[in-house]
């Protein structure tokens, strides 16, 4: 089975041919970023125009890569949910038109078990190691933060443990890196920067994002908060930014503690769930902090982490073909009235 994901829910216009076998045929990302750069967050109004700027030509890339034509397909997946409605739109209104001219089935896929599944993908040339089912999963990107006891890929065997009550952890990267000048987005620059800062040189500047300590459930405005006026006050001792050893020093603090939380919660959820695996996805997985820890104190207890590689944790639409692929195997399919929400059904 061949299947064409579509994927245009936030800030990237995605499409890819994904078999119901995982193996990726082709998987083609156009990144919006430089143009939300300047306003340092996604513009809505600006996605979805790009979304239908980009939206053809990215499917015939897709299609081309994979040596493909429509009429070769077994059926088109999309993404209806959770994302930006009017982004949404573009991608679900070209799916429809698709599969109906081309006589192929559809399929609305959520978002975040797109996420969820993206760890089972096999890219050529690309070592990779899938979990068996039960695992736990912390999907940390810049619009999402929660952990799921994944049972299988169907809606009815993925349940949400614990989410974030305000900001993703994402999103806490990319405003702290406003907040100290360093552009958008702010994930990869802080990461750089942590690597060369000293943690315990700024920690006691910031809290612990803990929503309550016992809870599976994360909070990451305070901290924002915390390094919002930690940088105001050196601005009113020093007359200036933060720079040099005292940025770093603040970027690992800030970091490690983002971090610690996360991987923390993580390891209480899979012994809460009496699991052995633990799966990560999102953007935010490719943090090498949070890569190192989660490996160590898994690896302490017992605990296998799997880390699917970068193309599969960011934003994608083989994701999207491929837990579309299972919904067709699973005889599912949407009728052309499918309607797309703001928010997960997970
Ligand atoms: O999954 P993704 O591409 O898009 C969604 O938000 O759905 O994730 C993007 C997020 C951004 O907030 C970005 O700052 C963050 O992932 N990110 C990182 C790193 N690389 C990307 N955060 C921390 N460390 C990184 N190395
Ligand atoms: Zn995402």
């Amino acid at each position: 089975m061949r299947v064409l994901g579509i994927e245009t829910s936030c800030d990237e216009t995605a499409a890819a041919v994904v078999t119901e076998a995982g193996d990726v045929l082709s998987d083609v990302v156009r990144s919006q970023v430089a143009l939300h750069a300047p306003y340092g967050g996604v513009v809505p109004e600006v996605a979805a125009r790009d979304h239908a700027r980009a939206i053809v030509p990215v499917i015939e890339e897709a299609l081309r890569k994979a040596g493909l034509t429509a009429q070769d397909l077994d059926g088109v997946a999309v993404t209806v949910r959770p994302g930006l409605l009017g982004a949404l739109l573009v991608g679900l209104s070209t799916a429809k038109g698709l599969a109906w001219a081309a006589g192929k089935p559809l399929v609305g896929v959520d978002h975040l078990v797109g996420h969820l599944m993206a760890v089972f993908l096999r890219r050529e040339g690309v070592e990779a190691r899938a979990p068996e089912f039960p695992f736990v999963a912390l999907l940390v990107s810049g619009g999402h933060t929660a952990l799921y006891r994944v049972d299988g890929p169907a809606l009815g065997q993925i349940r949400e443990l614990g989410a974030t009550r305000d900001d993703a952890a994402g999103e806490a990267f990319d405003k702290v890196a406003k907040l100290l000048g360093l552009g958008y987005p702010g994930g990869p620059v802080v990461d750089r920067l942590a690597a060369l800062g000293d943690a315990s040189r700024a920690a006691e500047a910031l809290p612990k994002p803990m929503a309550r300590r016992d809870s599976l459930e994360f909070s990451f405005s305070g901290i924002k908060t915390a390094v919002a006026r930690h940088v105001a006050q050196r601005a009113a001792q020093q007359g200036g930014p933060l720079e040099g050893q005292a940025l770093h020093d603040l970027c690992a603090a800030f970091q490690g503690a983002v971090v610690d939380t996360l991987v923390r919660k993580t390891v209480r959820a899979a012994r809460q769930e009496g699991v052995t695996r633990v799966v990560l996805g999102g953007g935010v997985a490719a943090n090498r902090g949070l890569r190192a820890r989660m490996t160590e104190e898994c690896g302490r207890r017992g605990i296998e982490v799997f880390i699917p590689p970068f193309a599969s944790c960011t934003d994608n639409a083989a994701m999207i073909a491929y837990a579309g692929a299972l919904r067709l195997a699973a005889g599912e399919r949407d009728d052309l009235d499918l309607a797309p929400a703001t928010r997960t059904s997970l």
